[in-house]
């Protein structure tokens, strides 16, 4: 596996592998990495990707003052080691100092779909993400660039600004990966106590209430949301930031229940911050069964 940490080198090893007729692959992470971030890989390969290029960056333009930047986790050595088992081709780990030097002010904004939920908690955060995706997207030049569904809020804005911006290149959203009690996985997992971990399944429980109740046939937002709260209040020590029923392609209030649609959580527990979400599609509501 080739490491590089500057745009040239990264940029001149891409168009090597391009010209050898390759087709590139891109799976942007922020590194502590997991079983989550490896199904990526898979994922680009399994979409033709033969050249998969893996970025590490813990992007600080996507964390607020008073979020979690400085403790986030860190193991360069272990993520070199998983990508290398997992055939990864190119690893980019730029810094800080390469990624913004002192004179870059242009950010991405990144519209609608960022404002509400986490846009609404985490001023900035998606500006963040959106801009240091388009940098790297600018850098890797991928065919094919693969995100995971756990951050659903991320995909739709990442998918926005591709097609606002033109940008060409194919999006992949693959699944959830999840420990065996429903918990994402995540790299902040890791800051959960043995006793925080217990707890942070209520998560993906209370979506999944929401869930059980749309297939129900369930069509009042308010009794779906207040379903789901009642489940993580069960749990004392898990203070819900959110737990809503929205309209994936806007992330506010849906407008009828004929239509694909998103349950999306975030919780505090401790310090830690999680987020998890369940796309119900609209077949498998009972009204559209049997419908067109
Ligand atoms: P990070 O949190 O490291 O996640 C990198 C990618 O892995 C994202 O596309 C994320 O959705 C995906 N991912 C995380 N947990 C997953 C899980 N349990 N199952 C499947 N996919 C999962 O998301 C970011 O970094 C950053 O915002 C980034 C896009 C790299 C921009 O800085």
């Amino acid at each position: 596996m080739h490491i590089t940490r500057t745009i040239d080198e990264t940029r001149t090893a891409i168009a090597a592998a391009k010209a050898h007729g390759r087709r590139v692959g891109f799976v942007p992470t922020m590194g502590y990495l997991h079983e989550g971030h490896l199904s990526l890989v898979r994922a680009a390969r399994e979409n033709g990707a033969d050249f998969v290029v893996v970025s590490i960056f813990v992007n600080p333009k996507q964390f607020g003052p008073n979020e979690d930047f400085d403790r986030y986790p860190r193991d360069e050595e272990r993520d070199r080691r998983s990508l290398e088992q997992e055939g990864v081709d190119l690893l980019f780990i730029p810094s800080v100092e390469v990624m913004y030097p002192e004179d870059s002010t242009t950010m991405v904004s990144a519209g609608a779909v960022a404002r509400p939920l986490e846009g609404q908690r985490r001023p900035g955060h998606f500006e963040g993400v959106a801009t240091i995706v388009l940098k790297l997207f600018n850098i890797v030049q991928p065919d094919v660039a693969v995100f995971g569904r756990k951050d659903a809020q991320q995909c739709s804005v990442i998918a926005r600004m591709v097609e606002d911006l033109d940008v060409p290149v194919r999006l992949v959203f693959a699944e959830t990966v999840r420990e065996g009690d429903g918990l994402a996985r995540s790299s902040r997992n890791t800051y959960l106590t043995p006793e925080q971990r217990e707890l942070a399944p209520v998560l993906h429980r209370a979506l999944r209430a929401g869930e059980e109740a749309l297939t129900r046939g369930v069509e009042h937002v308010e009794t779906v949301e207040q379903l789901m709260l009642k489940i993580a209040a069960e749990t004392p020590g898990v203070e819900v930031d959110y737990l809503a029923l929205v309209d994936p392609r806007t992330f506010a209030r849906p407008a009828d229940f004929y239509r694909d649609l998103l349950l999306a959580g975030a919780v505090r527990i401790g310090k830690t911050r999680l987020i998890d979400n369940i796309a119900v599609s609209r077949a498998s509501m009972p009204h559209t069964r049997g419908r067109g």
